[in-house]
């Protein structure tokens, strides 16, 4: 069990976001977006530079990616790649409307010199990859059943030289693993069971069994899709109930405001992708 008074340590992150300027629900690729409500882009703009400060405040060091007129997605910048141990594997997205992001994130990886490897298979990098560094000598769990194919697992495996588990979702409205699971330090994560099939279910519980356990109203509130540096923990501000449970595990939550990106079907963790040297 988690032992309530834990000494939680936070580590320093380097992280990338993509200001939501050209931001827009133009299309509907996932079942939070409505072509009909209205976007408000400029408090879209104020609100994910609260979480940009949020991060600078809390230490961690933020890069920015460049905005492309055309490409109103691409405010989640989880999506554009998966980094592990100074290794990139690139996305591939699933819907044309997104296919263009991928070339801009891998301009930026190579602009600083990092090891990319190209995938060859449908993948939503950060979205549907989580890496936990601590667990079980290091290990990635992947997302499948809405936009990642399960042979991107497999490749991504080869490209990052860590195992990969492969957990299959199951409830449209959480779609990508991102919004379902979260590492909430180096060796636990925090999950939404009920995204998960029966069987993916279980290998969490074998593999987590000292979880933090979130319900359905936490995943609705998009409380699962946060980012952590061990003891802090940036989530979505209608997330209270995983917030106190958080909590009482010995974290700190430090909640923000991100209504008009959940619009689009992204919260904290959509707009961040963590460089991990
Ligand atoms: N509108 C975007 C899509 O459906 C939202 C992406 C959210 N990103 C994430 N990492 N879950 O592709």
């Amino acid at each position: 069990m988690v032992t309530v008074n834990q000494q939680r340590v936070p580590r320093k992150r380097t992280y990338l976001m993509c200001s939501p300027e050209h931001f827009a629900v133009e299309y509907a690729i996932n079942p939070w977006m409505d072509v009909t409500t209205p976007v408000d882009s400029e408090l879209a703009v104020k609100q994910w530079d609260r979480l940009r400060e949020t991060l600078v405040n809390l230490g961690h060091d933020v890069h920015l990616l460049t905005a492309e007129q055309g490409l109103p997605d691409m405010v989640y910048a989880a999506n554009g790649a998966f980094v592990v141990d100074g290794s990139v594997y690139g996305a591939q997205f699933k819907h044309e409307q997104r296919a263009a992001e991928a070339a801009a994130h891998r301009a930026f990886y190579e602009a600083q010199g990092w090891r990319f490897v190209a995938p060859s298979e449908t993948n939503e990098g950060e979205g549907d990859f989580a890496f936990v560094p601590e667990a079980h000598g290091g290990l990635i769990l992947a997302g499948h059943g809405f936009r990642t194919e399960i042979a991107a697992h497999a490749e991504a495996q080869e490209a990052l030289n860590r195992p990969v588990v492969s957990l299959r979702l199951v409830d449209p409205r959480f779609y990508h693993l991102d919004v379902a699971l979260a590492a909430i330090d180096d060796s636990n994560i925090t999950y939404f069971p009920g995204a998960f099939s029966t069987a993916s279910q279980r290998v969490l519980a074998q593999l987590f069994p000292d979880a933090v356990i979130a319900d359905d109203d936490d995943a609705m509130a998009f409380g699962l899709n946060l980012v952590s540096d061990g003891l802090n923990v940036v989530l979505n501000s209608e997330a209270t109930g995983l917030a106190r449970k958080l909590k009482a595990a010995g974290y700190q939550p430090v909640p923000v405001e991100l209504a008009e990106l959940k619009k689009g079907g992204g919260s904290v963790k959509c707009c961040i992708a963590e460089l991990r040297h």
